[in-house]
């Protein structure tokens, strides 16, 4: 008798931790978890027993109270909030638009009964519809091609891939350039590579409108789809801006160099001229400095360009040509002091 007892006593103590463990599963799995974008609608979705069907239901927050009651099925809209009963099937579905971070968080699908209301718990994220802080950069060039590779979850193996332009996530499956339900069209072609979980996108008869960002989507069953972004860059190998404004920075430059050393040259020419003269002025001047005093003005004449009369010198031949040496002589003639101080400048070193 006391081991039946013993054994009665087991068994009820049994059949409660199965109770218990039931009604956590319970309800666990009764909670619902629903995730929508930042601007855009969520639906949610409640289903509810036999006989409930001309009962009227609500979605509510906080403890439900009056004031918490956001939609109810006797007055189907208000504010961002709808609802609909389907009788047939028996869930009623509230429409919560235009979606913001405040309204993540936690809601109840209430049935109104004689006495205590039935409550079913929601959980709603809200994410921002722009997807990613990181993207992958491409580059190509037009009339060319490109992949996009995108990596997977392996639990996303049999989930629908797809592609779509811009950053929306929202919008990305219904615009989808191509999925992996259907492969291939006239510019793109899907190829899904389970056993390394990528797939790719391969891009061809490339434009500049091709250019810009790009979403690979995952699509989940439940919750919101996985993305991953990319970045292309569709380049013009033959664009003029490519060449042009190096060219034309190495032109200015190759120009103003030649028209430096035309320049220099041209007084050089005068100055050989004008050092004959001189070694027969003053042959007294020469044994005492060298031949390469003679060559000093010369540099000076270029390299001093900032000396105001130096730089006249240079204008001057310019304008006036060979012809007109004599002048150039004249404006030579101060060369002596540039000799003088020259020479103070050697005896001074
Ligand atoms: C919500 O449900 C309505 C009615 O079934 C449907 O037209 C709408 O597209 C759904 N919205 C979302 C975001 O799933």
């Amino acid at each position: 008798m006391f081991s039946c007892d013993v054994k009665m006593w087991s068994l009820q103590n049994l059949l409660f931790i199965i109770c218990i463990a039931l009604i956590c599963v319970i309800s666990t799995a009764a909670v619902i978890h629903v995730s929508g974008y930042e601007g855009r609608d969520v639906n949610v979705s409640c289903s509810y027993g036999e006989g409930y069907e001309s009962y009227e239901k609500y979605l509510c927050r906080n403890d439900c109270g009056n004031s918490d009651v956001l939609v109810k099925t006797t007055e189907a809209k208000k504010n961002k909030y709808s609802i609909y009963d389907d009788k047939k099937r028996r869930v009623f579905t509230t429409t919560l638009s235009d979606l913001s971070s405040v309204d993540a968080g936690k809601y109840w699908c209430g049935v109104t009964r004689t006495g205590k209301d039935t409550y079913t718990e929601v959980r709603l994220e809200v994410e921002p519809d722009s997807c990613c802080d990181r993207s992958t950069n491409i580059q190509s060039y037009e009339g060319g091609s490109v992949s996009i590779s995108c990596s997977y979850e392996s639990e996303d193996q049999n989930n629908l891939k797809y592609i779509c332009r811009g950053k929306q996530p929202s919008t990305c499956l219904q615009q989808a350039l191509i999925t992996s339900d259907n492969t291939q069209n006239a510019q793109f072609r899907l190829t899904d590579d389970k056993e390394s979980r990528k797939f790719t996108v391969n891009i061809t008869s490339l434009t500049q409108e091709d250019s810009g960002s790009y979403l690979c989507g995952v699509h989940r069953n439940t919750g919101l789809d996985v993305f991953s972004a990319a970045e292309l860059e569709v380049k013009d190998p033959s664009h003029p801006a490519v060449f042009i404004v190096p060219a034309v920075l190495l032109l200015i430059l190759i120009f103003a160099l030649v028209m430096y050393k035309y320049k220099c040259y041209k007084v050089q020419g005068g100055g050989v001229n004008m050092n004959r003269n001189r070694t027969k002025a003053a042959d007294a001047e020469e044994a005492m400095g060298g031949a390469d005093i003679y060559e000093n003005p010369e540099a000076a004449t270029c390299s001093k360009k900032r000396s105001s009369r130096q730089q006249s010198t240079c204008h001057q031949n310019d304008d006036t040509g060979g012809d007109q040496q004599d002048s150039i002589y004249q404006n030579l003639v101060p060369t002596e002091d540039i000799y003088s101080t020259l020479f103070y400048s050697k005896g001074d070193k």
